[in-house]
């Protein structure tokens, strides 16, 4: 059944809203906890598409799992077999390419079709195959399949050639169980990263990071533990950019507030209303927002999974703004519905361009990918009168209870089937 979010904007927000876990953190403990082999709990699981298709996928390998649909996972991966790993699941999630790690570690050799996600642009995964290969591994392409056999002994010290949270996580998930040490230099520096160690080390594995610089010590006899993920930081950005543009003191809650330092900076720099309160932000509409020049990087710069949502804010401050994305800068699938809505947002010279002093207009829009359906959902938000929003599939992904917590702020907004789409695929 296709949806669409039916929103009808304008209104003012309040209250309170519960952040959940952060979707980068589940998506790599899920297939780190069958390198234990053994019964895992997660805590702080959030209920989003990418978590049900990796559940869906060890249930495929032979992996029980027990979800109560909010918060508690439980994983039981006495019996994990090997098998291909090509099911459609595979292609939906972008952070499948966590198996390749999970199963070299377990099983000595992969064999799975290659992933999806969100296609903002190419996303290349050059840097973890090279890794694998500089860990003995022989990597073979064939129609949509890599397979990776064991063919020679590893390095010893393996460098980045570029900051990447996947590969990253790759490496560290490939070595945790295999005996000796190996170091890993450039290594990406997201919290979701130190979460994944920090489960790791409770399983037994002996990991430290020593800022970019992260060594492993395999052990080959890991056992299960009880891990809570830790909040999600671009879920939290999102609401204080909610927050940000038509906020009343909303509360934003059970949030790590270190992890959005990048953040709370940029905003309060462009003059939204932030207190930080112990493990909550209070986030308010300020009165005159300036227009500024933000640089997306890795963290801890300002994330480019909230590069989407800032532009809607950037539009509504007063006079030009740049976004000069780092990470992705191909990722723009939104401006031209963005565009459609009254915003004013060109690229030049790998700079985006945000002309401020915007009123966005309600119209029915479509997203293409996560982060840029959010951002419609956002503008849709602040614009008066009804928007429907199309692609909730891939909003679906990664942000929890979205409906309900927006519903709670006194945001008028539903999911309703997109009847006219249905009307077309029949
Ligand atoms: C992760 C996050 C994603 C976030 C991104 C950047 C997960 C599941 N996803 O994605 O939400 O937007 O970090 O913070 O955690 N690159 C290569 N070759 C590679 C791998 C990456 O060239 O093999 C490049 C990418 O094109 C990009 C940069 O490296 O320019 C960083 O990408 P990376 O950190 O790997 O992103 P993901 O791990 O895919």
């Amino acid at each position: 059944m296709k949806e669409l979010l039916h929103i009808n904007g304008g209104k003012i927000l309040s209250g309170e809203v519960r952040v959940g876990g952060a979707k980068n953190s589940a998506v790599a403990l899920i297939p780190a906890a069958i390198i234990t082999k053994s019964i895992v709990r997660l805590d702080n699981v959030p209920p989003i598409d990418d978590v049900y298709n990796l559940l869906s996928i060890l249930n495929k390998i032979g992996v029980k799992t027990l979800y109560d649909n909010k918060s508690c996972l439980y994983i039981d991966a006495r019996n994990v077999k090997k098998r291909l790993l090509d099911m459609e699941e595979i292609e939906k999630i972008r952070a499948s390419y966590y198996f390749m790690g999970a199963f070299i570690s377990l099983f000595n050799s992969v064999s799975i079709i290659e992933q999806g996600g969100c296609s903002f642009c190419g996303r290349p995964i050059d840097i973890h195959l090279d890794l694998f290969g500089k860990l003995g591994f022989c990597v073979n392409y064939n129609e949509m399949l890599y397979s990776l056999k064991k063919k020679s002994k590893r390095c010893k010290e393996y460098t980045f050639p570029k900051k990447s949270v996947g590969a990253t996580i790759n490496g560290i998930l490939s070595c945790c169980r295999i005996k000796g040490k190996i170091i890993f230099n450039n290594c990406s520096l997201e919290p979701e990263i130190d979460d994944l160690i920090e489960f790791l080390n409770k399983c037994g594995a002996k990991i430290n990071r020593d800022g970019e610089k992260i060594i492993v010590v395999g052990n080959d006899n890991l056992v299960g533990c009880i891990h809570k993920i830790i909040p999600d930081r671009i879920e939290a950005g999102t609401y204080m950019i909610i927050a940000s543009l038509m906020g009343q003191h909303v509360k934003i809650k059970d949030i790590n507030i270190n992890h959005l330092e990048s953040v709370i900076n940029v905003l309060k720099d462009i003059g939204v209303n932030i207190k930080k309160k112990g493990n909550y932000l209070l986030v308010s509409k300020g009165n005159d927002y300036r227009a500024i020049d933000v640089v997306v990087e890795p963290y801890p710069g300002f994330p480019t999974d909230l590069q989407q949502p800032l532009s809607v804010l950037l539009s509504y401050c007063n006079g030009k703004s740049t976004i000069k994305e780092t990470v992705y800068p191909l990722r723009l699938s939104h401006l031209e519905s963005l565009n459609d809505m009254g915003a004013n947002i060109f690229c030049e010279e790998n700079l985006i361009n945000v002309n401020g002093n915007r009123i966005f207009k309600n119209k029915n829009v479509n997203g293409y990918d996560l982060r840029g359906g959010i951002s419609l959902v956002i503008a849709s938000l602040l614009a008066s009168g009804v928007s429907n929003v199309k692609g909730v599939k891939y909003i679906k992904r990664g942000y929890s209870e979205l409906v309900y917590k927006l519903r709670n702020l006194g945001a008028e907004i539903m999911i309703v089937r997109d009847e006219e789409n249905e009307k077309n695929i029949c």
